[in-house]
């Protein structure tokens, strides 16, 4: 595949927003690679997404040392897609990595120590080809390493010239709030936090927006189409090759039980009556959220992309449909 980015791919219907107090701005709708970018997977496909992407304003794209499967490949095969369609854009990206889950057997291949996170480092600069990352991120909350080893990890990965940013995911408000006081004193303030937020997943309301919005961090939600529960996808039956259909376990057919299938298509009409797909309106209601920078999707194909971008078309909610869909929701 050759390949030419749009000359218009920045007024081609993408919006910004900065994170936290920053001088940053992502794209409002970003790409994860955490599902679809593996050895597993069709890799035109997965060229056809990033390249759809990049020509509609994503400057955003989201990995992690473990993405694949297997583990790895993700930034393999995402490292193969920036050295050749996307070479010579390096500066118009905004990269992101992470490291915290299991990445390689014995005692120093998981979890957030110093150990783990510079060896990390190191592994994803290798696999993607880059010099740097514009963001790397402690994947999640080690209670059993200092919270201060972790941050100076980070730390230092910006003094090394391996990151530009760091940030954090999946951390308890209250440890958040530590984290962001260590980074800040240190002259690396915290980019962002990435934190799981949709319609059926909801305990950042809890403290982490709030933690965010007074430390000046931004926060970029993930999983906000609950891995495709939030799309008319299941309404009916469990599609081949959806993720609930595939044996990864990360969304399993249990899951898809009566009641929330109920809710689902209860959603699924008040978007038609917006105008929207579910999927639309499901990123809609988490970027209302003004602390959210970013929505963070996940694209099995290309249309998939096309319409969750196309969200950005109507963003609005009236106060009556912010309480019907708490009702639904109950
Ligand atoms: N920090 C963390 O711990 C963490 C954890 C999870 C995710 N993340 C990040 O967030 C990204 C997104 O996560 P996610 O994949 O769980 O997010 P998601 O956006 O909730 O789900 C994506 C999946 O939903 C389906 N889908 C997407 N758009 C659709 C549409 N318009 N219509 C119908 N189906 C649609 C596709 O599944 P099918 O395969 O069924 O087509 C797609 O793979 C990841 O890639 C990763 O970068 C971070």
């Amino acid at each position: 595949m050759t390949y030419t980015p749009h000359s218009n791919r920045y007024n081609n219907g993408m919006q910004y927003a900065r994170c936290g107090n920053s001088g940053v701005l992502i794209p409002r709708i970003s790409l994860g690679l955490w599902h679809n970018f593996g050895d597993v997977d069709d890799f035109s496909e997965s060229e056809r997404i990033i390249c759809y992407a990049f020509d509609h304003g994503i400057t955003h794209f989201d990995i992690a040392n473990n993405y694949g499967p297997p583990p790895g490949t993700a930034e393999i095969n995402f490292g193969k897609i920036l050295n050749t369609q996307l070479s010579g854009y390096r500066d118009e990206l905004f990269i992101s990595s992470k490291a915290g889950y299991t990445m390689w057997q014995g005692p120093y291949g998981d979890h957030g120590s110093r150990k783990y996170m510079m060896a990390s480092i190191d592994q994803s600069l290798k696999r993607t080809g880059l010099a740097y990352f514009d963001l790397f991120y402690s994947h999640r909350y080690d209670p059993n390493t200092p919270l201060e080893e972790t941050m100076q990890a980070l730390v230092d990965m910006v003094k090394q010239g391996k990151a530009l940013y760091v940030g954090i995911s999946n951390y308890p408000a209250e440890v958040a709030v530590r984290a962001y006081a260590y980074l800040a004193a240190n002259q690396t303030p915290c980019l962002l936090h990435q934190c799981k937020y949709s319609m059926l997943v909801r305990n950042v309301e809890e403290g982490n927006i709030n933690a965010c919005e007074k430390s000046g961090v931004g926060l970029i939600a993930f999983s906000s189409l609950a891995q495709g529960l939030l799309t008319n996808k299941y309404l009916h039956e469990i599609p081949q090759n959806s993720r609930a259909a595939k044996a990864t376990g990360f969304l399993q057919k249990e899951q898809i039980t009566a009641e929330v299938l109920q809710k689902i298509e209860q959603l699924n009409k008040l978007a038609a009556l917006r105008n929207q797909s579910l999927a639309q309106m499901a990123l809609a209601w988490v970027l209302r959220e003004k602390t959210i920078s970013s929505v963070i999707v996940g694209a099995s194909a290309v249309s998939q992309l096309q319409n969750n971008i196309a969200t950005l078309n109507n963003l609005d909610f009236s106060p009556t449909e912010l309480a019907q869909i708490e009702r639904i929701l109950g």
